[in-house]
């Protein structure tokens, strides 16, 4: 029988990455975003499901969990972001208040809502993608580091609620990763700024590598959980420390 496989943020990135790289494994692949328009292109590859949802409204999240069916055997929480890099005293409270809602609270509203559909599926894996932002701080990111803890801090909670269930809950948490989205986003649509975040820099990650880390994850015999799985390019030794050849 298909297994039905739901993928947040899809639209663009390591999402759309992602719900391709699971559809080729013979997923049945409902993707939701908020653009529903780059969705429905994306989910029409494979035959998937595009569902126009942001997470961090309730009845978007609703709809999106029909939309899933009585039985989900994966979720990846991957829609989110970085809005912003400014030091805490000149921090931008509503864009940190925006990115705790997408991060986090999106997070847990569609985890809460498919959990559900996946015991009814007999268990699951829930991935988040998080970052390795989220392992320590560093200047000028103190809203985007904070916000993936919390994420992951979500993630180590519920597996430990969920022990003795047959739910496996992952922490895929990348580095430097040049995706469609990410920096453009992160610096409000410039382009010279978010280019310059991979200058110099041989190789960063692509989105296709974090989708085959979520992939090989997910495909693992259903007793084997990788807690967390940190993936960062070879050129970057730490958040703040990445060898660039110019
Ligand atoms: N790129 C990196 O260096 C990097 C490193 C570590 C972790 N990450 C994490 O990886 C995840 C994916 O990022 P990416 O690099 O692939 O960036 P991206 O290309 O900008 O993709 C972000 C995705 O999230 C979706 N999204 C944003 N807000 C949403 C909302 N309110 N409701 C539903 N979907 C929403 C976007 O779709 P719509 O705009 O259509 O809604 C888009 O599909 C994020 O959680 C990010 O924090 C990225």
């Amino acid at each position: 029988m298909t297994k039905t496989a739901v993928v947040t943020g899809a639209s663009s990135g390591i999402g759309k990455a992602t719900a391709r790289a699971l559809a080729g494994d013979g997923y049945r692949v409902v993707l939701a975003a908020r653009r529903g328009e780059k969705l429905a292109g994306i989910a029409q590859e494979f035959g998937g499901v595009a569902v126009t949802c942001d997470v961090t409204k309730p009845e978007d999240v609703e709809r999106l969990a029909a939309e899933a069916g009585d039985d989900v055997a994966v979720l990846v929480n991957n829609a989110g972001g970085a809005f912003g890099l400014e030091p805490v005293a000149d921090a931008a409270i509503d864009k940190w208040r925006e990115m705790y809602e997408v991060n986090v609270l999106g997070t847990v509203a569609v985890t809460k809502a498919l959990l559900p559909a996946i015991r009814a599926n007999g268990g699951g894996t829930v991935v988040t993608v998080t970052s390795i932002a989220g392992d320590a701080a560093y200047e000028n990111g103190a809203g985007y580091c904070g916000v993936k803890a919390a994420e992951r801090f979500a993630s180590d909670a519920l597996r430990l609620e969920l022990n003795g269930e047959p739910i496996r809950i992952c922490d895929v948490a990348p580095g430097m990763v040049e995706s469609e989205g990410f920096s453009l986003v992160r610096f409000d649509g410039d382009e010279a700024k978010a280019a310059a975040v991979y200058e110099g820099v041989e190789n960063p990650l692509t989105e296709e590598d974090v989708a085959e880390c979520i992939r090989w994850v997910v495909s693992l015999p259903a007793h084997v959980n990788v807690d967390k799985l940190t993936v960062k390019p070879v050129a970057q030794a730490a958040s703040y420390k990445v060898h660039r050849t110019s």
